[in-house]
């Protein structure tokens, strides 16, 4: 017999590559190439005796379906986030950096549904079962029925699940522990990651049970990352946050059978994971409003309101080339504001270094957010608080007009909700509620400047 042919494949981004390289031309990382046997999990074994499919037409199938039919935890954070609950024969990917919370998430998650009568099995390859426990009783969720194993061997998982009563969830922490006996390549390596989520998925599948899968982002591509599997699973969820804050979110980035811009907003605690239901509370918690260079941004993820703080600290430099350095906003989009201000305005910044924040370890990702840095900036620069009980929001065009940005009515509910008297925004912004407070509509950036600056 010839001998088996192996291919080198990136672990970052699974590019195959015909021989050994320092760096991936797929996705530019270095040394994340690995030599491995690609066919070594696909077949389903030896001596397998093929099966004729059936194709059926879409008329055959009206009135046979119904919604997907749905888990709902009970945690509403997390059921908002996979678009109403896990569907049952599907299966999620949960993304996230090491440590960031997701085995306390989806242990507290397993508690909640098995607490609802559901048959959830939680199958550990990083912990031991007595690890797992203690996890658990530090959750209060040690009186739940929630079966514990500790495997990491596929076929072995699949007879663990397959064991007695069908289970409606199946946890898998992580993907990268799992190995098969099919697959020649190390644990962790991109064949063995993708041969044991294929078998995890056709379980799924065969047995009605959602599955849900962890998956670690890696840096050093020395094992796979989540990437890797992203088209494989149904839907994608990456629960994010900064260790540095006790904030977590939990974003979904491909969802078939729900929306992709909603977010569970979650606070670590020293009793697991806390739901939090007004993520502008959080953010805005520690505001001081009285120093100039802040400015609150009503945002928007997917459908829900959320206001957070900018923060602008503009100093005289004494470097030849001033500094310019952003936290949790797209330093691209700072420069271009800077330009926008320089050109436009004539408000200069050459001789100064420019610090930019979004409080609390927030990422905004929003181009709605231009005017809120731009008034940051501006206040910064000028020295002059700007009002505490405004808000700010537009899009920011080359030419220095602002534009309208979308759902105004709810960025502006939100912030009256949240007590905030007025807000600057686009002119022909959409109808403006009518109520008590100031909105002011602003024109372009000449008209947002002399507004800080005179006032
Ligand atoms: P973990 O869920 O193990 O992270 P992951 O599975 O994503 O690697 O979370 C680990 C961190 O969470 C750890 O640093 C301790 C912290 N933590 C709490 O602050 N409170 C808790 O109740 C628990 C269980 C963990
Ligand atoms: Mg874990």
């Amino acid at each position: 017999m010839a001998k088996a042919k192996t291919q080198f494949i990136c672990q970052n981004c699974g590019t195959v590559h015909s021989r050994w390289a320092g760096k991936c031309d797929g996705c530019g990382e270095w040394n994340t190439i690995v030599e491995e046997d690609p066919m070594g999990g696909i077949g389903g074994g030896p001596g397998k005796v093929p099966k004729k499919g059936r194709a059926v037409t879409l008329t055959t199938l009206s009135g046979e379906i119904e919604e997907a039919p749905r888990i709902h935890t009970g945690i509403s954070e997390l059921d908002r986030a996979t678009g109403g609950g896990f569907v049952r024969g599907s299966a999620v990917l949960i993304g996230g950096d090491p440590g960031i919370g997701k085995s306390t998430l989806l242990m507290q998650a397993a508690a909640a549904l098995s607490r609802r009568g559901h048959r959830i099995i939680y199958v550990s390859g990083e912990e031991a079962v007595a690890q797992v426990r203690l996890r658990a009783q530090r959750l209060d969720a040690a009186d739940t029925e929630v079966l514990l194993a500790a495997e990491t061997n596929v076929e072995d998982i699949l007879a663990t699940i397959s064991e007695g009563k069908r289970p409606d969830l199946v946890i898998i922490d992580s993907i990268q522990t799992l190995w098969s006996d099919t697959a020649d390549s190390a644990p962790g390596t991109v064949t063995q990651v993708r041969t044991g989520v294929q078998a995890m998925i056709r379980f799924a599948k065969q047995t009605g049970a959602a599955m849900v899968l962890v998956g670690h982002v890696t840096k050093e591509g020395q094992i796979a990352g989540p990437r890797v599997v992203e088209h494989m699973v149904d839907a994608v969820l990456y629960f994010e946050g900064d260790r540095g804050h006790q904030y977590r979110i939990l974003r979904t980035v491909k969802n078939r059978f729900g929306p992709t811009d909603e977010i569970g907003v979650f606070e670590m605690s020293d009793k697991g994971l806390r739901e939090v239901t007004n993520p502008s509370e959080l953010f805005l918690g520690e505001r001081n409003a009285k120093s100039p260079g802040a400015a609150v941004f009503a945002g928007m993820e997917g459908t829900r309101p959320v206001l957070v703080e900018v923060q602008a600290l503009v100093a005289p430099t004494s470097l030849g080339t001033p500094r310019r350095a952003v936290v949790g906003w797209d330093s691209s989009r700072l420069s271009m504001i800077l330009a926008v201000l320089e050109a436009h305005c004539g408000v200069r910044f050459g001789q100064h270094d420019v610090y930019l924040n979004v409080a609390g370890g927030y990422r905004i990702s929003e181009p709605a957010a231009d005017l809120a840095v731009a008034s940051a900036l501006v206040s910064s620069l000028a020295g002059a608080p700007l009002p505490a009980d405004f808000v700010y929001f537009g899009e920011i065009s080359l030419s220095g007009a602002v534009r309208p940005v979308s759902q105004t009515p709810q960025r502006l509910k939100e912030a009256e909700k949240l007590g905030f008297a007025g807000a600057m925004l686009p002119a022909s912004s959409a109808e403006l509620p009518k109520s008590g407070s100031r909105w002011t509509e602003i024109e372009d950036l000449p008209d947002l400047v002399s507004r800080i600056a005179g006032s």
